[in-house]
């Protein structure tokens, strides 16, 4: 892996969120290039620190400013692209759904028209996502069986990115391929509307933590340096030109409902059960979903290195550190 990724230069949309933040970080170990491009800058709360976005070349840019951003990749001529940016919060989706349309799909058509016009970029990865399917009676989801279905703003969303970039595939042979991964989770996730951290925090805190449904929506839950290999052994396979159009579900295969999840956080933080809430008011969320992840096992030759404890584990201690050490702000602490 080192061998390859050495002294390539590599562009990651996104790279201050929190997938983003992570493959920055192991790029940089592994002595790439990097490039970024976000809509902010040096984000509190993700891992990255001075001293690595000091080896990051930042730039600041709106995904949905097609010129703007052909401009960058024209100038930086990156080899490989690792698009993640997008508007990444159901909620936010929800309530804008424009904003997430423009960032999520018309961000993802110009990254693929600027890499149409770009012959120095040999690969391009773009984050989907399991909400990409949208609701199925058929699970687990299976690559090339499962329709993409989206419904809901974020999943609608991500159904078009996967359609735009299987588009550019096939039709002018873009070297492309797509990753659907269910929830993420891991140390530097600033995200408090998501699940983990905001059960992680609750239970470090002894605050009560409420559930929106009621407790029996199933999801995958797969720790963040997986996915983070997985990326990366998509990205050299694509370059080689092995996996060109191709999709891949990324998951331990091991899903579980919010309920058995948020007790397992509250086990691994030693905080009382008693404190988990069940309001059971979601609104526009699938009850259950998961993925097969079959093909990227045999043709990524990926697996997960961590279970469930063990990322768990990580992940609360990190937070446990970083919440002990500063007080987290307002707008991190969010609504669920
Ligand atoms: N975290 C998960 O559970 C999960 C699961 C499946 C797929 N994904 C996908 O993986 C990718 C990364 O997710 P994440 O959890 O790191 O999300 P994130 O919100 O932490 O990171 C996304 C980054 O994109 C930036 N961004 C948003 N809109 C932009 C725009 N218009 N122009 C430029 N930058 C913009 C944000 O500022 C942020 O830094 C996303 O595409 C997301 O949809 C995430």
């Amino acid at each position: 892996m080192k061998k390859f990724y050495k002294n390539k230069k590599v562009l990651i949309t996104g790279h201050e969120g929190f997938l983003g933040a992570w493959l920055a970080k192991k790029l940089i170990d592994i002595d790439c290039k990097v490039v970024g491009i976000d809509i902010v800058r040096s984000r509190k709360g993700n891992i990255l620190s001075t001293n690595d976005r000091n080896k990051i070349k930042g730039y600041l840019c709106d995904l949905s400013k097609g010129q703007k951003l052909n401009d960058i990749i024209k100038r930086e001529n990156p080899e490989i692209i690792f698009h993640l940016g997008a508007q990444a919060i159901v909620g936010e989706a929800l309530a804008d759904p424009i904003k997430t349309l423009k960032s999520n799909v018309e961000g993802t058509w110009n990254i693929l028209e600027s890499t149409r016009q770009n012959k120095a970029v040999k690969a391009l990865i773009i984050a989907s996502s399991d909400k990409a399917y949208g609701d199925s009676k058929e699970l687990p989801y299976i690559e090339n069986v499962t329709p993409l279905n989206g419904t809901y703003p974020y999943d609608a969303s991500k159904s078009c990115t996967d359609i735009v970039a299987n588009m550019y595939a096939k039709t002018y042979g873009l070297n492309v391929c797509i990753m659907r991964c269910g929830n993420i989770y891991g140390p530097g996730d600033y995200h408090m509307s998501r699940i983990v951290p905001d059960a992680i925090v609750c239970a470090l805190t002894g605050k009560v933590f409420k559930i929106r449904s009621d407790g029996k929506f199933v999801r995958d839950y797969i720790y963040v340096e997986d996915v983070v290999m997985a990326y990366l052994k998509a990205a050299k396979l694509l370059h080689l030109k092995k996996i060109q159009g191709e999709a891949f579900n990324i998951s331990n295969e091991k899903p579980l409902s919010v309920k058995k999840i948020t007790e397992l956080i509250f086990k691994t933080c030693k905080a009382d059960i008693s404190k988990i809430e069940i309001l059971n008011n979601a609104k526009c969320e699938i009850r259950a979903q998961y993925l097969n992840s079959k093909k990227a096992r045999k043709m990524l030759k990926w697996k997960p290195s961590c279970n469930i404890s063990q990322g768990l584990g990580k992940t609360a201690e990190w937070y446990r550190a970083s919440l002990f050490n500063r007080k987290l702000s307002k707008k991190e602490k969010g609504k669920r």
